[in-house]
């Protein structure tokens, strides 16, 4: 995982838009590079204190190249404008890029000439060494999630635009999070739960093999799920979901014959994920997928399907 802080403008759409993005794993609005310690809101909207806001990004370089990731910063932003985005005007709402990876420098620097060129003229958006961060309170978190009719300078076609350009994978997820929540709407009985679960992520998301085993003693036990017949007891770290049972944590395996101790249940399995449903922290039950190809799964199915898990 890499780290990068944008400052673009008012945090609470610039962290909705970024985490929009498949790839994008964590995100967190704060105040960087500025001139005082531990700046609160109140401070900082003075503009005398030096600091941006900033959304400090979390990403799997794998799934979202930081150029990537800058492209899609850079069409958040208008880069000529001086400290001042949408409606929002002052120090604090300048654009900039702050790195923590000085190797990051040259290719961020290829984006911001390309980005030039595409302007016409000089770019207001700063690239700089991070020197500071402080997060904001709660409150400033996922601010636009907590209050969807929220204050917002950024169009809503943005937020299409990113779901559309390079959140397709997030999007799809979120769509059977909403599906799901009202579907399960009043249904407390933990069978019913993973069966609906197992069949709507099957069925949207085009698998060959979705379903869940459920902790039985020493071993997992078989059931419910979706697609061919499958082996029915695992036990205790063994295979895939022994090992997501014994080790507390999500495995995404891209090649299943480089996994040692692999349960092969069916030979047309390439690609596999698991991931653990908790009650108070224990495993209960671990979800399991599989896919034909390889390659198939990636960080951003294990954040959805952990979050999705949150549901069940
Ligand atoms: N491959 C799994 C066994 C379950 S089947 O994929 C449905 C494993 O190694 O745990």
């Amino acid at each position: 995982m890499k780290e990068l802080y944008l400052a673009a403008g008012c945090f609470w759409g610039g962290e909705k838009y970024l985490s929009l993005l498949d790839g994008v794993i964590e995100t967190e609005v704060g105040f960087a590079n500025g001139n005082t310690e531990n700046p609160t809101y109140r401070e900082v909207y003075t503009d005398t204190t030096g600091y941006a806001e900033t959304i400090r990004v979390v990403f799997d370089p794998e799934v979202l190249p930081l150029e990537k990731l800058v492209r899609m910063y850079f069409r958040s932003i208008d880069p000529l404008s001086v400290n001042r985005q949408g409606e929002d005007e002052g120090t604090r709402y300048r654009t900039g890029v702050y790195y923590v990876d000085a190797e990051d420098l040259p290719a961020l620097k290829a984006v911001f000439a390309e980005e030039e060129a595409k302007a016409g003229a000089p770019l207001a958006v700063e690239l700089l060494p991070l020197k500071n961060f402080y997060p904001a309170d709660e409150s400033h978190q996922d601010y636009l999630e907590k209050n969807p009719g929220g204050y917002c300078h950024l169009p809503f076609a943005l937020f299409e635009f990113a779901s559309s350009e390079a959140g397709k994978k997030k999007r799809a997820y979120r769509e059977i999070e909403d599906m799901l929540a009202s579907l399960l709407e009043g249904e407390t009985d933990p069978v019913v739960r993973m069966a609906e679960t197992a069949a709507v992520v099957h069925e949207r998301m085009g698998f060959f093999w979705t379903g869940f085993y459920r902790v039985r003693g020493d071993e997992l036990l078989l059931g419910p799920f979706q697609g061919p017949v499958a082996c029915i007891h695992i036990p205790f770290g063994k295979g895939v979901c022994g090992t997501a049972w014994k080790e507390n944590r999500t495995i995404v395996v891209p090649d299943v014959e480089a996994f040692p101790g692999h349960i092969a249940c069916s030979s047309r399995s390439r690609s596999e994920i698991v991931v653990p449903l908790r009650e108070k922290g224990q495993v209960v039950a671990v979800l399991d997928i599989d896919s034909t190809e390889t390659g198939t799964f990636d960080s951003t199915d294990a954040l959805m399907l952990e979050r999705l898990l949150r549901i069940v």
